[in-house]
């Protein structure tokens, strides 16, 4: 069954009706902020902002109620084999509990596993922040090169720039993902092979473009120290994939191995973490895990009304379905969380990017937003022209952080200001008379945001704010009756771009190529 023949959608849709007609300007006040916003410890939440009256959230409880939101909440954090295209569990939370809890699969307690790999990624950093980790010659490592894509890049990529403030000195860490061969020789301009250490991040080992960098590293590397057994000292695997890491010429004692439970989306909590814990020290990935595991027993926990992921979900689910929005923009005030859209771009909509139900009927209602966005004030500059004034309304979610770890104090009140600004310029508008009827000049406003605030953005509310989203996308999954763990969208095209690789050789691949494609190749020959 679809869930927009649900009784509470009916109800949802009806009340949009009235809705659409409704200027925020018009439902404002104290008791409104009041009644829609949330604090948690270091965190205090504002969705007044949306186009919402009393009743709005009401029903859209109700909706959360009816898709038994709670009930697959329960089932995720159990070990339930919830991706069931895939037939498997859903427990990237698990990789933040303690060392004393307890989480079943396949009646194995995967607890103990999950910190025997997070003692082995400490006693790496630990060994080669010490300097006992040496290179092969015997130099002390400088730089660590993560070679990885998709979630094996941009969660990682994400966090250890978002923790600059706490980098170990005398580190550096680069990101390697693109196939272009520019992405590698930029990475590698200035390294010295004898203090650079190569992680190979890849939930599978078997993905083109990382594969194809970690054999060019693994030549550039040997070219240079010239001994094979350089590798041990100089590449370590991250992985699921025991039988490709020792094919690629990687001991299984320099491999960090996670399980299938884990998304490649939902992986910078396993092993697929190390570039961060030696970016800036165990310690900080340790308080990572713990922001997000406080993240986590909150959404486990707290009553549907106040529930911040369940109510970011449902916003967003209004927003989408009920207000027709087609996009998402991320706002971080906040230099450090340059890469945060990026990263969320594949948590949402690699998730949730799904036109067919769990039981594979076509949906008749749309599904991910379009996730963009920049770092205020940047975006400021750029797009936010078209947020004002442009003829679709985006909704916006600012982030901020009450205080920097920047040394300028001046500049993060005008940074701060700036989201304050903008949230309340998005909804009060600027009406025609206040103009002077210019309407060039002619706000609508009614454009909703909400409004995330954090005591300091250090790794434990980092935590915490990336768990809130990974939670946010997984309550809108179940609210559109998606799978939100496959992702069988990125396959096709991979498949062809083997075809057209191996077309020159093979003529039933070069069948395979349309004939626009075929006069691309040709042109590139
Ligand atoms: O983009 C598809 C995808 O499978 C992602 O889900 C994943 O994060 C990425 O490729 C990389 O996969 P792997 O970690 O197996 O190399």
């Amino acid at each position: 069954m679809l869930n927009n023949t649900l009784p509470e959608w009916g109800a949802l849709d009806t009340h949009a009706r009235t809705m659409r007609y409704v200027h925020m300007n018009d439902l404002v006040g104290e008791g409104r902020v009041k009644a829609m916003s949330l604090s948690l410890p270091g965190l205090y939440a504002d969705f007044s902002r949306q186009r919402m009256n009393d009743d709005t959230m009401g029903l859209l409880l109700s909706l959360a109620r009816a898709c038994d939101v709670e009930g697959w909440r329960d089932r995720m954090f159990s070990g339930a084999s919830i991706n069931t295209t895939e037939n498997r569990a859903v427990l990237h939370t698990a990789l933040r509990r303690p060392a004393k809890d307890s989480v079943m699969v396949d009646g194995e307690n995967v607890v103990p596993f999950i910190h025997d790999v997070l003692n082995r990624m400490k006693a790496i950093t630990d060994a080669v922040h010490s300097g006992t980790w040496t290179g092969y010659t015997g130099k002390r490592i400088t730089t660590i090169i993560n070679i990885g894509i998709g979630g094996s890049d941009l969660g990682p990529q994400m966090v250890a720039e978002a923790l600059r403030p706490f980098h170990v000195d005398g580190i550096t860490v680069k990101f390697v993902s693109n196939v272009d061969g520019t992405h590698l020789h930029n990475a590698l301009h200035g390294c010295d092979p004898a203090t650079t250490l190569f992680l190979i991040a890849s939930k599978t080992f078997t993905t083109q473009e990382t594969m194809k960098n970690a054999q060019s590293a693994r030549a550039w590397l040997l070219a240079k120290l010239k001994k094979d057994d350089a590798i041990a000292k100089h590449f370590i695997a991250l992985s699921t994939n025991e039988k490709a890491v020792t094919a690629f010429g990687i001991h299984p004692d320099n491999m960090l191995p996670f399980r299938d439970w884990v998304g490649g989306r939902f992986s910078l909590w396993s092993s697929i973490g190390l570039s961060i814990a030696l970016a800036v020290g165990f310690d900080h990935f340790r308080a990572l895990l713990d922001g997000a595991n406080a993240m986590d027993r909150h959404f486990q926990t707290a009553p549907l009304h106040q529930n911040l992921p369940v109510l970011m979900g449902l916003i967003g689910v209004w927003n989408r379905n009920f207000m027709n929005c087609s996009g998402l923009a991320v706002l971080p005030y906040d230099q450090n969380l340059l890469h945060l859209p990026a990263f969320l771009q594949q948590v949402d909509m690699e998730s949730n990017g799904k036109r067919v139900s769990r039981d594979g009927e076509t949906l008749p209602y749309a599904t991910a937003p379009i996730v963009f966005g920049e770092p205020g004030t940047n975006g400021q500059h750029a797009f936010y022209q078209m947020l004002h004034q442009g003829t679709d309304i985006v909704p916006c979610e600012f982030i901020g952080s009450r205080e920097s770890l920047a040394p300028y104090a001046d500049h993060h009140h005008i940074l701060l200001a700036n989201m304050i600004a903008q949230a309340q310029a998005l909804m009060t508008g600027r009406s025609e008379r206040e103009s002077n009827n210019n309407p060039h000049q002619t706000f609508p406003g009614n454009r909703p945001s909400v409004t995330l605030l954090f005591d300091r953005m250090d790794a434990f509310h980092l935590g915490q704010l990336i768990a809130l989203y990974e939670h946010k996308v997984f309550v809108q999954g179940i609210l559109w009756g998606i799978n939100s763990f496959d992702q069988y969208g990125v396959e096709l095209g991979k498949i062809l771009a083997n075809s057209v690789l191996d077309s020159g050789k093979n003529p039933e691949s070069q069948g395979k190529i349309d004939p626009a494609g075929a006069i691309l190749l040709s042109l590139t020959a």
